[in-house]
């Protein structure tokens, strides 16, 4: 079996004083089950020239390779140019980003830099899977560097619309740079739209049969991989957890009134400004819920150099403080906000006590706390998931009521039913979004990329003499200045059809 080596900005080693996310959880199984090379930055910070070669610590099966950052790599490559330009560009937020030039630059050094540590470390036959939009450049900066090793990219976030993707100059270069890889993954089908257009209209890229483009050459697959949670396990912690102290107590104080749970990262495009709006509206609008229902709100504090999110933080105390003076009483408050995390296992128990899960974001790539709170649910008695239809998992989980959150009234009255809904309906929808997540797993997501990746570069063209070159068949533009190309033999010359599909280039 080839190696595994993934590569991601954080790494859950051992040693990394940091909290790995999302990303690593869903990627933790899969690394523990076929072991590999973990390959990253360490979460350390250190003065300049210092730790420049990668730490390698070992762990089971897996090893765990870091590099350390400068202060200045941190703040423009991870502050400033992923979390204040891509991050909200990918999130279709371009009015929230922050674009500095010298950030982006810092930003492909710091990229240069994972390539020029990771290019030792590997085998011949590894296989390489380089995780989300901190490292957009890596595949280029590797096949600069001469690896020829199957890569693969999975982007964990959404990809905005071309034109709004223009609005960081850049991105035409991080399409191409992506493009290097041999299969690019995301969560929907939306964002995979979106990639193949900005490809063709901004790179150059010519569209395959299927879902695959022509690039300088080369074939690059484009597949949708929606991340997904070990939901069984989930469900047994939360049943587990449903007589631990901190559950019991949160049961206690809620004294029979219904709970409406919301649990993200303080982050911009979770929503919570809207989400209070939400609220604020259902208990003016349905004053009859007053003194029944507790919002609780965990918003742990996150990426807390970045502008915005500490102006979000700023606005996020002012409305809850107003919210709870304006509409409650001296023996009851509407809401409860927690900043900082709590640990998973009491969060599946709290999500268990929740009458209504509250997934409000304006944008997601997937979000697996719509997933979580599905699997947390007593079946015999399961809370009602409100779901943005802006989240990747509103696709798959149609069952829960599905939202609008820049609309406060549609807020208002989904939380209206979900809060009124009855025993059978409950759980027939319960049932119906049990059935889209009980069996999947984290493992088999990882598991179909890694086989897509090696499918997708045995399929990549080799060198048949020319003679051997079947003509290949190409269609008209479909539209002026539209280029189409949807069936082109695989076994062609790569010259012969870099020659063909150079960039601009019109077909016909
Ligand atoms: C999202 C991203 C991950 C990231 C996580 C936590 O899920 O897709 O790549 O690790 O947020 O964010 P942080 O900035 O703390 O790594």
């Amino acid at each position: 079996m080839n190696r595994l080596v993934v590569v991601s900005n954080r790494v859950p080693a051992p040693s990394a004083g940091t909290q790995a996310g999302g990303l690593a959880v869903a990627l933790d199984g899969l690394m523990e089950k076929r072991g590999g090379l973990w390959f990253g930055w360490s979460g350390a910070i250190v003065p300049s020239g210092a730790g420049r070669a990668a730490m390698v610590e070992r762990a089971g099966g897996v090893e765990y390779a870091t590099i350390d950052l400068t202060q200045e790599e941190h703040d423009r490559y991870y502050n400033a140019f992923s979390n204040g330009v891509l991050w909200p560009l990918l999130h279709t937020m371009p009015e929230m980003m922050r674009y500095d030039r010298r950030d982006a630059r810092v930003y492909r050094e710091v990229n240069a830099k994972l390539a020029a540590g990771l290019q030792p470390l590997l085998r011949p036959t590894d296989v390489i899977w380089v995780h989300d939009y901190h490292l957009m450049p890596l595949p280029a900066a590797l096949r600069a560097r001469g690896v020829r090793n199957p890569i693969g990219f999975f982007l964990h976030i959404p990809f905005c619309a071309p034109d709004v993707l223009a609005a960081a100059p850049e991105m035409t270069e991080l399409v191409r740079d992506l493009l290097a890889a041999d299969l690019i993954g995301f969560q929907t089908d939306n964002d995979v739209a979106n990639f193949a257009a900005a490809a063709q209209m901004l790179a150059g890229a010519v569209r395959g049969a299927g879902n695959s483009l022509f690039f300088a050459g080369r074939r690059v697959r484009l597949g949708v991989f929606p991340v997904e949670i070990d939901a069984r396990g989930f469900a047994r912690t939360a049943a587990e957890m449903t007589d631990a102290p901190a559950v019991r107590r949160l049961r206690r104080s809620l004294d029979g009134q219904r709970l409406i749970l919301g649990v993200e990262r303080l982050d911009p495009t979770k929503g919570l400004l809207q989400r209070l709006a939400g609220l604020r509206r259902l208990l003016e609008k349905r004053q009859d819920w007053c003194g029944h229902v507790t919002m609780l709100q965990i918003a742990a504090m996150s990426r807390k150099d970045v502008d915005s999110y500490r102006a979000l933080r700023a606005a996020l105390d002012r409305e809850a403080g107003a919210l709870n003076a304006d509409l409650g009483e001296p023996d009851w408050q509407p809401l409860r906000m927690v900043a900082h995390g709590v640990d998973r296992a009491t969060v599946a128990g709290t999500m268990r006590q929740a009458r209504v899960g509250l997934v409000t974001p304006l944008r997601d790539g997937m979000n697996l706390v719509a997933k979580e709170f599905v699997a947390a649910q007593n079946p015999a008695d399961p809370g009602v998931l409100v779901l943005s239809r802006f989240a990747g998992a509103a696709r798959q989980l149609e069952a829960a009521l599905l939202v609008n959150p820049h609309d406060p009234d549609a807020m208002a009255d989904a939380l209206d039913s979900a809060l009124r809904m009855g025993l059978e309906e409950r759980q027939a929808r319960w049932r119906a979004l049990w059935a889209s997540i009980e069996h999947r797993s984290p493992l088999v997501w990882g598991r179909s990329f890694v086989a897509a990746l090696l499918r997708a570069t045995t399929l990549r063209p080799t060198k048949p003499p020319l003679a051997m070159v079947p003509p290949p068949v190409i269609e008209r533009p479909r539209a002026p200045g539209r280029l189409s190309l949807e069936r082109v033999g695989p076994e062609m010359e790569p010259a012969v059809l870099a020659e063909m599909i150079k960039p601009g280039r019109v077909l016909n």
